[in-house]
This record gives structure tokens, sequence and C-alpha cells, in this order.
């Protein structure tokens, strides 16, 4: 957690169309307690420390506003959109779901307007990350294939669809079918065929087991789907150095950005919902 919440902050008001931030933050000196605003953007940027910036809205305006060729690794983990799906569905799931994801009210575009989002995701996403840069994204496994798809369509260079798997789930009908108690990822290279993979020679297999979320990760609020920070330090740990710059456009409660910092790399992190977003400057 970064401890000093900011009261007074130094305002920066650029008007750059797009920025690299930390080179900006660097240039002019920086340190902690300072804002970014773009007076051509509705973009807003805070600090969380000189390493750390975090800003609230649609990460498709923030992404347009970060320069091109700026990112080492965007690791992320987007709406699924399995709402209208999961709503749609005459089962006792739905009622047993309604404080989950599917009632989140980010989960429930229709297919074609939340393709046109993640297409636009991925537009920004190649432009903002560097060549041989990492995405890394967590997806239901029955997105994949649009997912895949979609990316290649920006020289997004397909890796490997691993599995989440939790050693813990909720029993939820387990005496009617199998419990649901995996999610997937997929990993990308951006314009190469390999980037960063800090294996040090060990196999790394393409499944990650963990129990759930623990409470003692949620203790300054809840997220309703609050990845694990054993997940993420891993992929942090293997896809990135030290002093890179990870991205996370859908930040959620900021568990990116809790592992970001503890490994020592510079974090930018972005989320549409206030309420999330005031909960990932405690847990930042
Ligand atoms: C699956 S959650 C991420 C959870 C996160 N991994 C964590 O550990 O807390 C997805 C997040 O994306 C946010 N979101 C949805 N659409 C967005 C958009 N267009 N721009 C930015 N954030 C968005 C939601 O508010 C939600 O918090």
């Amino acid at each position: 957690m970064y401890k000093k919440l900011i009261e007074n902050p130094t305002v920066h008001c650029v008007s750059e169309p797009q920025l690299n931030l930390f080179s900006y933050t660097e240039e002019n000196n920086l340190k902690e307690d300072f804002k970014i605003i773009s007076n051509t953007n509705n973009v807003e940027f805070e600090s969380l420390g000189k390493s750390t910036l975090i800003g609230n809205g649609n990460c498709v305006d923030y992404l347009k506003f970060i320069e091109a060729n700026s990112i080492d690794l965007i690791l992320t983990d987007p709406p699924y959109n399995l709402g209208v799906f999961m709503h749609k569905r005459n089962t006792n799931l739905v009622k047993m779901r309604k404080n989950q994801f599917a009632y989140a009210g980010w989960d429930n575009l229709s297919q074609e307007d939340w393709e046109k989002e993640m297409d636009v995701f991925f537009k920004e996403s190649s432009r903002v990350l560097k060549k041989k840069g990492t995405l890394l994204l967590f997806m239901s496994l029955i997105k994949i294939e649009t997912i895949i798809k979609m990316a290649s369509k920006y020289r997004f260079y397909y890796k490997t669809t691993g599995i989440w798997h939790k050693t813990n789930p909720m029993p939820r009908n387990m005496n009617i079918h199998f419990v649901n108690s995996t999610e997937a990822w997929v990993y990308f290279v951006y314009n190469n065929t390999s980037g960063t993979f800090n294996n040090a020679g060990k196999m790394e297999h393409d499944f990650i087991e963990t129990s759930l979320t623990s409470s003692k990760e949620k203790k300054f609020g809840k997220h309703p789907t609050q990845k694990p920070i054993k997940i993420i330090s891993h992929f942090i740990k293997l896809l990135s150095n030290k002093n890179d710059v990870v991205l996370d456009p859908f930040m959620g409660s900021g568990t990116t950005g809790v592992c970001a910092r503890k490994m020592s790399r510079k974090f930018i992190g972005i989320d549409l919902d206030k309420k999330y977003y005031e909960l990932s400057k405690l847990e930042c």
C-alpha cells in the first residue's frame, strides 16, 4: 500500500496530445503527489509515489494519451462480458450470481459493442507497446478464439493459452454439474515472435494453481473479480524486468499495481469505476 494519499498534489497541465508519462516525470523531476492533466483529452493521472500513475475513466481515452512505443508489458483482466449470456440462462446460477460479475454493470455489453471496445483496446495496445512488448490478458475460455482473432489484426503474435486453476472454488451446484474452477489467460508478443521471458532455465507450465483471493488481500474493500497477488506476481516476474513500465487498463482493485510496486516496476493503471479506482488507491 502507498501510505501517503494525495492531499495537495502539484498539478501539471500538458497540451501534448500524447505523452511518455515516465519520461515526463523524470524530465520534470516529479517525485510524489502530482497530477498530470491533459488540456486536450479528458485524461487525468494521479501519482502514488513517483513510479505509479493511475487514472479514473474509460481506458480507451487514456490509452490514446499514452505515447507510442513506451510500454513494456500490458497485464490485464478486461471484462469477459458474460453478463448478458448469464442473464439469459434459466438456471439457479443466475440467482446465485446476483452479487457476482454478471451483475457488476461493466460486464453486460452486447457482443457487438464488446467486440468494438476490445478492438480499440487491441489497436491502442499495439500502438503503446514497444516492439517485442508483451500482452497477457485473462479471459473466459469461451471467448479465446474471438480474442486471438482480434489481436492478430494488430500484429500481436499469439504464444499461449493457459489456465488458472482455483483450488477452492465455490461449490455451486456441485451435484448437478462440473464445478467451475478455471479461468484462462492468453499471452501475446507484439510485432515479434518472442519477448522477455525470465524463466532462468526452468520449465514454465501453461497453468497456474492458487486458492481464491484471500480475505487478507481484500482488507481495503471488495472487488468481485480481484485476482490473487500470487498469479499477478508470477507473470510480472516472468514477463518484465526491473524498471520496466507495466500497464493495466482494466485495473479493478489495483492488484497489478500492488505487484508492480513490490517488484520495482513502473505502473500505469486505469479503471472506469470510481469506487474501484478509490479502492486501488488504498491497495497500490
Ligand atoms: C475483471 S475486473 C479487473 C479486476 C482486477 N484484475 C483486480 O485484481 O482487481 C475488470 C475491471 O475493468 C473495469 N472496466 C470495465 N470497462 C472499462 C473501460 N472501458 N475502461 C477502464 N476500465 C474498465 C471495471 O470497472 C472492472 O473493475
